[in-house]
């Protein structure tokens, strides 16, 4: 082997490591990006090839193909959002929302990854039905696990909830009213019969609500059997008289008695755990 040889063997070997780590990168890159828009509710309003309050994905990649400095230009549009005057998304019949408004929790350098992988998108969002949940498990502090269908739940007593939506979770509808209908968690929480050895325990009883996108958020039993917020805690399948989109899962989760709503809303419900705190 020659001397130049030798030499550029190491480096091409180096070079194809290099490119395997690149597409290796690129790879748990897009699941990456698919979690940062679930994580800032991009797909609240977008999707890849459906119209909702913001244009489709696939569309916006069409129209900006070619365009120098593309990446660069959504990137500031996705943070500054996209002013009073917009960029017409609506006009063009693609959007229901005139603007978009600032996103102003994106960093600069998560906007630029959002945009390349806008900027790729064909068709539907890959891999958004991953977080579809269809079954909801109840465990923990309880005398009685319960794993639960849609189909099964429905056979609990029903309750509608009426809420009028509010502008951050759904701006073309504010002032609109939506109907949902589940089970309140505290008829499923009388189901699967929390555990009360002692007496004090009750009150150091909280109750876990996740979500497949690792959002969690908190009630303690006490306010759930106690208080006026545990009549609003809905456990719902259906909204305004359809079973719930993709963007919701199949089961998802509200308190519609919380002062400022939205605030304790699941979407992608799949488990409630009871912990008592405090051993
Ligand atoms: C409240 C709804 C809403 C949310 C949330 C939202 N968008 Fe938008 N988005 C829109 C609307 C409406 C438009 C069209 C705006 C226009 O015509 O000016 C738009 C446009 C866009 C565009 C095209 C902008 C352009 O210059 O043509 C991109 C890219 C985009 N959104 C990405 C995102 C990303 C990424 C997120 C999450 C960080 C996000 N959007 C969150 C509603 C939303």
């Amino acid at each position: 082997m020659n001397l130049h040889l030798q030499n550029t063997l190491p480096k091409v070997f180096r070079c194809l490591a290099a490119a395997a780590l690149l597409l290796q990168a690129g790879y748990v890159g897009a699941a990456d990006e698919l979690d940062l828009a679930v994580k800032n509710g991009c797909i609240i309003c977008h999707r890849g090839a459906e119209k909702l309050m913001g244009p489709p994905y696939a569309e916006v990649a069409k129209k900006y193909a070619g365009q120098r400095d593309a990446a660069k230009i959504l990137a500031e549009h996705i943070v500054k959002g996209t002013g009073p005057a917009g960029q017409g998304w609506m006009k063009e019949g693609q959007a229901t929302l005139p603007f978009m408004p600032a996103n102003s929790a994106v960093k600069p350098k998560d906007a630029l990854r959002l945009a390349n992988w806008v900027l790729a998108m064909k068709g539907e969002i890959p891999g958004l039905k991953q977080y579809v949940t269809e079954r909801l498990a109840v465990s923990g502090f309880v005398e009685h696990q319960l794993d639960l269908s849609v189909e099964e739940l429905r056979k609990f007593p029903a309750k509608d909830v009426q809420e009028i939506s509010v502008v951050a979770q759904s701006p073309a509808r504010a002032g609109t009213t939506e109907t949902f209908r589940g089970v309140l968690l505290r008829t499923l929480l009388e189901k699967a019969s929390i555990l009360s050895p002692g007496h004090n325990d009750l009150k150091r009883v909280i109750i876990i609500a996740k979500a497949s996108d690792d959002y969690a958020i908190v009630f303690s039993r006490y306010e759930l059997f106690n208080t006026a917020v545990g009549d609003g805690v809905l456990v719902y399948f259906e909204k305004d008289g359809k079973p719930l989109a993709d963007d919701e899962g199949r089961i998802a989760m509200i308190s519609s008695k919380d002062i400022h709503l939205g605030g304790r809303h699941v979407r992608w419900l799949n488990a409630i755990e009871v912990r008592k705190v405090g051993d």
